[in-house]
């Protein structure tokens, strides 16, 4: 068996005791790529591993898995592909006519090239999981939260909020986890034409909590930010920020550290500065 990928198909190699063959990459100027796997010889069972590099176009990463994953069926090889973060899993229904379904068009993409298909915290929350999009590969999903919950400190006295209404899941999760008797969730509500975001809170009684803020990603920042501005105005202390995905677009990283949080952390299904909580124990006891 070989593990193919970059530093996180290593670390995966590294636990499975396989071989690790590199993916081996040029760029062109027009933002084209050729990539090779860097070995004479492909085996028949193969695990590839991909994450997003860092500032990295979403879409050259999934051009680029694509490619991988075609070019090892071409070779006959057997292939659990490891997605870390499910690219297009925000667009997992129809919200307005004449919008594309792109989380499951994603999943058609691989379905066919892959015998599993291995990905962390989908954001498929509108579906029960991803399993009735792939008809082909055994898919899974893996809960990112686990590795989160390891990597915080000991918190004391904790709140656990999931910042907009899908998040309870995590929320809940991650309170069993850190052992905190009260989690919650407030509500987000976007306009689909407009944009605009409403949040709102429930009944909590945050007074003396250390606030555990939990989402599945951050991309802007703005949901976070959002969530500790209305929890703060009601006496929380301490404030902790963990997310699985760091997709942090444009000046997000900057915007959480503005929270003066204690802890800021993310799972390294995506490289970034925060990206301390380790899934790969979790994505080998699947494989
Ligand atoms: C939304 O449903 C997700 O769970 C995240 O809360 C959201 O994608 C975060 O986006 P942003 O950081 O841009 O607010």
């Amino acid at each position: 068996m070989q593990v193919v990928g970059g530093f996180l198909g290593r670390m995966v190699a590294e636990q499975l005791d396989v071989d690790y063959v590199p993916l081996e990459e040029i760029s062109f100027p027009d933002g084209e790529f050729k990539f090779r796997i860097q070995t004479e010889k492909i085996d028949r069972d193969v695990v590839l591993v991909l994450r997003k590099k860092m500032g990295e176009d979403i879409n050259k990463y999934l051009m680029k898995l694509y490619f991988a994953a075609k070019t090892l069926h071409n070779a006959d090889a057997d292939t659990k592909l490891v997605m870390p973060y499910f690219a297009y899993g925000r667009q997992d229904a129809v919200f307005k006519t004449g919008e594309p379904l792109s989380s499951e068009y994603v999943a058609h993409l691989f379905d066919p090239l892959v015998s599993k298909f291995l990905t962390v915290t989908a954001h498929t929350h509108r579906q029960d999981s991803i399993l009735p999009m792939f008809k082909h590969a055994k898919a899974t999903n893996i809960s990112g939260i686990p590795a989160l919950a390891k990597a915080l400190p000991k918190i004391e006295n904790a709140f656990v909020l999931g910042p907009d209404t899908e998040s309870i899941v995590w929320a809940k999760e991650m309170a069993k986890l850190i052992g905190a008797d009260d989690y919650g969730n407030f509500d987000k509500v976007r306009d689909v034409d407009t944009g605009e975001i409403k949040v709102t809170m429930k009944d909590f009684d945050f007074e003396g909590k250390n606030l555990v803020l939990v989402d599945d990603m951050v991309s802007t920042g703005g949901t976070i930010e959002r969530g500790v501005a209305l929890a703060s105005e009601h006496g929380t202390k301490d404030l902790h920020i963990s997310f699985v995905h760091p997709v942090l677009s444009g000046n997000a990283l900057e915007r959480m550290f503005r929270l003066n949080p204690k802890t800021l952390i993310s799972a390294n299904t995506m490289e970034s500065p925060v990206s301390v909580a380790d899934v790969t124990p979790l994505i080998v006891k699947h494989l």
